[in-house]
């Protein structure tokens, strides 16, 4: 079995009780910084590995919104916070390392909490990149090791057990992964320690 393969079938397992482990997480910080980004959206959006849906009960009603993700089970959950809370999104199935959209479609994409299980994370970057239209704009809720020595070394040591488990790696650079992707303009602001970061892309394609 592929590493794809390995991450996709790990998130349709961690489906049924996907929820109801990152209960805390919402409450304590997530749920705030949800609300936060949809109010920086507009026009053609794009949210890529949606999952159970988390944020689609937050999707204001004057934008246009498709949501892709690898995992079925992932989606249909989504599917069901989409008919519970009356939003209308194109949920879709589709590797974000290899969108089926043309070049500049987007005038944002946004994610929360995906780029640590994205197999390839530089590919995917690369993909939004090319989806967003030049000037679009790029937002990222994202956590990613800490610089701190102890809680690094911690991150380092449970990483096996959450990659395991959900397919999630914790101790990720995203932001290294996000330069290499080739993007320039990057505002990141610390949300919760060094460790959950909101980031901003402005998608310069064709200027530095
Ligand atoms: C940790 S969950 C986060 C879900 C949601 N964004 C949230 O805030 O709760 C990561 C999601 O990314 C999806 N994902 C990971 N790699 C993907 C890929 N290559 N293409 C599409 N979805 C992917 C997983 O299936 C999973 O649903």
């Amino acid at each position: 079995m592929d590493n794809n393969e390995k991450i996709r079938k790990r998130y349709d397992r961690a489906s049924s009780f996907y929820d109801f482990f990152e209960q805390p997480m919402e409450i304590m910080t997530l749920k705030k910084w949800r609300t936060e980004v949809m109010r920086e959206l507009h026009g053609d959006v794009l949210e890529v590995g949606v999952g159970t849906g988390k944020n689609i009960q937050y999707y204001p009603d004057n934008i246009n919104v498709t949501a892709i993700d690898f995992s079925e089970k992932m989606l249909e959950k989504a599917r069901e916070k989409a008919e519970k809370f009356n939003k209308k999104v194109k949920l879709i199935h589709m590797d974000a390392q290899n969108m089926e959209f043309p070049d500049n479609k987007f005038d944002c994409v946004f994610t929360t909490c995906v780029f640590c299980s994205v197999p390839n994370p530089v590919k995917g970057l690369k993909e939004i990149k090319r989806v967003c239209k030049d000037d679009g704009k790029i937002i990222m809720i994202e956590h990613e090791r800490s610089e701190n020595k102890v809680v690094g070394l911690l991150m380092d040591i449970f990483n096996p057990l959450t990659l395991n488990l959900y397919g999630a790696n914790i101790n990720r650079r995203t932001v290294d992964n996000i330069k290499n992707a080739g993007f320039t303009k990057i505002e990141v602001t610390n949300l919760k320690g060094d460790i959950l970061k909101k980031i901003v892309i402005h998608n310069f394609k064709n200027r530095c």
